[in-house]
């Protein structure tokens, strides 16, 4: 990996503070996850089976994360200190290329949580991280994470469209981008209300 890592990385904005994820979020995310098909029916991952793999998942991703190959964010209300759901930053076998996926619990959603954590996401990976590009997959029909992506500037490429499996059947995905150059015109300027990034 030539791309830089980062050891430590905590963001907040004015909405909601991104962390590494740990371990011991497991149980908060698993209760949020498991048996909620409004959320796992737009991801690729089918979810956890029980609360033990998603710890080993998390703890796993915390080795990564000092790789620098993967971050995987916990996502929390600054107000209320609970854990929202979740954001990653992948670059493993396609480095300076951030792959984003992200889930927000279902009783929080429409109030501007997954905006502002990707907002945060897109500043870590431009500013600090190298990226030259972030993109994400979305569904056919996921009109709400398809907002959060066009609210921060990501466009849609229909030549990128693809199916994927998805509970044994093809489902369409569509393919969202934003470069570089795009952010900083946008965004450059900006700036979380805090970071500790090194
Ligand atoms: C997608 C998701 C992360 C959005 O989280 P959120 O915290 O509610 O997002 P925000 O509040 O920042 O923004 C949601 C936007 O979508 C809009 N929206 C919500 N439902 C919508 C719908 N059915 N059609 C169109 N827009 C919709 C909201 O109005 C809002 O836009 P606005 O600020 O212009 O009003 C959340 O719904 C989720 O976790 N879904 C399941 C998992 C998922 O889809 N992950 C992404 C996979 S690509």
């Amino acid at each position: 990996m030539t791309q830089r890592r980062l050891r430590t990385v905590l963001l907040e904005g004015e909405l909601v503070r991104v962390r590494p994820i740990r371990g011991d979020d497991a149980p908060a995310a698993f209760a949020l996850l498991h048996g909620h098909p409004e959320i796992l029916d737009w991801l690729i991952w089918d979810g956890p089976s029980v609360v033990s793999e998603l710890a080993d998942g998390y703890a796993h991703w915390r080795s990564d994360f000092s790789d620098g190959a993967n971050y995987h964010f916990a996502v929390e209300d600054l107000t209320a200190g609970a854990f929202l759901g979740a954001i990653g930053l992948r670059y493993e076998g396609h480095e300076h290329q951030g792959d984003i996926g992200y889930w927000i619990r279902s009783d929080a959603w429409g109030r501007g949580f997954a905006s502002e954590a990707l907002r945060l996401v897109d500043w870590l990976g431009f500013r600090h991280a190298e990226s030259m590009l972030h993109y994400a997959t979305v569904f056919v029909g996921n009109d709400a994470s398809a907002r959060v992506l066009e609210k921060r500037g990501y466009t849609e490429d229909p030549a990128g469209a693809a199916k994927v499996a998805k509970h044994g059947k093809l489902v369409e995905r569509r393919f969202f981008s934003l470069t570089r150059r795009a952010w900083s015109a946008r965004d450059g300027e900006w700036e979380p209300r805090t970071a500790v990034v090194y």
